[in-house]
């Protein structure tokens, strides 16, 4: 397990890493060139972090930790990907993160921006991926970002969409005192709405110890017709898909302003 993720702890002997620096972020910044300092880590992934149990219905367990910062005034975030279609999942598989330290925005997209949502996170609260949308995730607070994900092993991540679109659908800009970060439009996306706001999942415990104990939960990540687990359920919706469409608007949190 990572811990004191604060201090430059982040190597974690034997178990399989990387990272990605100012400069791999260059594709899907806003600001282009001006990186600042190309070689700063940006974020770090531990893939497969935990073994156990979940691994034999072909799960996987991921942490990755963003560190706080901005490139060019746009806030520290992961590269974006969407998730490849298969034989089970032909719009991509779904995928379930958890905020573990910090605070999140997990920005959703279907391929062309006319579908985004936005989910506002802090530690113990999840987000889902339904299939079929694109994802990224931005460090909006002051301190390093850990979040944990399940997701199928086979599943293979697509990072192309997001750099041939000079990153995602919106663009989380450092904000002032009132509103901890701005969005501006990313030109790239021609159908491009408003982002709904959708609230996330809170959870009484962590994906890990959840996993641990009851991995045939879980089985909505492997097959589109398992039954969400009664916690998934208390968002409003019976499968995925509905989740998203009556994510709704937020309850409470901070409204970030669009410009
Ligand atoms: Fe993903």
């Amino acid at each position: 397990m990572v811990s004191g993720s604060a201090g430059g702890e982040f190597e974690q002997l034997g178990l399989p890493s990387w990272e990605r620096k100012a400069a791999d972020l260059l594709l899907v910044l806003r600001s282009g060139g001006a990186l600042g300092e190309p070689e700063r880590v940006v974020y770090r992934v531990w893939r497969g972090a935990e073994r156990g149990r979940w691994e034999e219905w072909g799960l996987r367990y991921d942490l990755t930790l963003i560190l706080a910062g901005e490139i060019g005034g746009e806030l520290n975030k992961t590269f974006g990907h969407y998730h490849a279609p298969l034989p089970l999942w032909p719009q991509g598989f779904p995928e379930l993160y958890q905020v573990l330290e910090g605070r999140g925005l997990f920005l959703l997209q279907r391929p062309g921006g006319r579908e985004v949502a936005l989910s506002l996170a802090g530690p113990g609260e999840a987000v889902f991926i339904p299939p079929g949308f694109g994802h990224l995730t931005v460090n909006v607070g002051p301190e390093p970002l850990l979040v944990s994900n399940l997701v199928l092993a086979e599943g293979e991540a697509l990072y192309e969409p997001f750099a041939r679109s000079r990153g995602g659908a919106w663009y989380v800009l450092k904000g002032d005192e009132l509103a901890g970060f701005r969005l501006r439009p990313n030109p790239s996306y021609s159908e491009l709405g408003l982002p709904r706001l959708r609230p996330p999942l809170y959870l009484s415990f962590r994906l890990l110890d959840r996993v641990r104990d009851c991995p045939e939960e879980f089985r909505f990540l492997l097959h589109p017709e398992a039954e969400l687990p009664f916690w998934m359920r208390g968002a409003g919706s019976e499968k995925g898909e509905v989740l998203l469409e009556k994510g709704g608007s937020a309850r409470g949190g901070t409204s970030p302003s669009v410009q």
